[in-house]
């Protein structure tokens, strides 16, 4: 798909990996639609995106709101269009144990990505379905895939936004609206500052074997599956060879995370 001219929303475009993606498929003739809940960071994007002759239009919203995201949704229905292509990357959440995670963080962790993802996704679903195209891009975490101590609450969000992503596949698999998912490793972002802790709490392993990436390594790889609609990408390389091997090697992966995961 070319991106010259198609509408993309992205979700938690006023940070991180939301902002690179933002600018970069601006760059490449994207009309982007930016949400996330910081007007001034998105209005700071869309800035960006505009001194580069570009567009970026600016909807904030707390993407865990339902009600909040239609009424958005309706807006940008009849303002901007619908979507061609959504990028959901709001996310957040502390790396913690599970006991040390409230009742309400826990909740908190689910909002987003989780909800965030379901909601923004069936706001536009419907003209999706009737126009019979349509690229849903959910950015998960290479925590998708594996399990390890100290971010219960986090893994977990990570796990069901994964089974959303491939229930949906299967929900559309008829409707020529197709689903992505980009899990990558580790990346320099706002979101260690933003989510305390969480940075510690990395297995050992994943410094000592894996490239932290920059935002814009994983925007250029976003901007890429929309071109592909690859069903999985997971980056860097060789996380993606990890992801391949896990279900051949359990018992091995789970003891690097475990001996070299957050103690108590
Ligand atoms: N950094 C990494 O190492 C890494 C690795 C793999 C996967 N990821 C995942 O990628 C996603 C983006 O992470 P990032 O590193 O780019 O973090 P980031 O810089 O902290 O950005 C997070 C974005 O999500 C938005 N957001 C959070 N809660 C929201 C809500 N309820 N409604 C709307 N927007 C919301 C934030 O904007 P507002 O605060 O303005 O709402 C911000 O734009 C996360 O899910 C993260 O787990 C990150």
């Amino acid at each position: 798909m070319k991106l010259s001219g198609k509408k993309i929303l992205i979700t938690g475009a006023s940070s991180g990996i939301g902002a690179a993606t933002a600018v970069l498929a601006a760059a490449q003739g994207g009309e982007m639609i930016l949400q996330a809940r910081s007007r001034d960071k998105l209005d700071q994007v869309a800035d960006r995106i505009a001194s580069a002759g570009g567009t970026g239009h600016v909807y904030p919203v707390d993407a865990a709101d339902n009600a909040a995201v239609e009424s958005a949704a309706a807006k940008i229905k009849t303002e901007v269009g619908v979507p061609d292509v959504i990028i959901n990357c709001a996310g957040a959440g502390r790396w913690l144990f599970a006991d040390e995670t409230s009742g309400e963080e826990a909740r908190q962790m689910m909002d987003a990505p989780y909800f965030a993802a379901f909601f923004t996704t069936r706001a536009f679903l419907p003209e999706m379905i009737a126009r019979k195209s349509g690229h849903i891009i959910n950015i998960n975490s290479a925590a998708c895939f594996f399990a390890f101590p100290g971010a219960t609450g986090y893994i977990s969000a990570r796990w069901a936004l994964r089974g959303f992503n491939d229930a949906l596949r299967e929900d559309l698999h008829t409707t020529g609206v197709k689903v992505s998912m980009v899990a990558p490793g580790k990346v320099a972002t706002p979101y260690f500052e933003t989510n305390e802790g969480a940075e510690d709490r990395i297995p050992g392993i994943v410094d000592m074997f894996y490239p932290t990436l920059t935002s814009e390594q994983v925007a250029r790889t976003i901007v890429k599956t929309i071109r592909s609609r690859k069903k999985t990408v997971v980056p860097p390389l060789l996380m993606s060879a990890t992801v391949a091997l896990n279900p051949f090697m359990p018992g091995v992966i789970r003891w690097l995370m475990r001996k070299t995961g957050a103690k108590r």
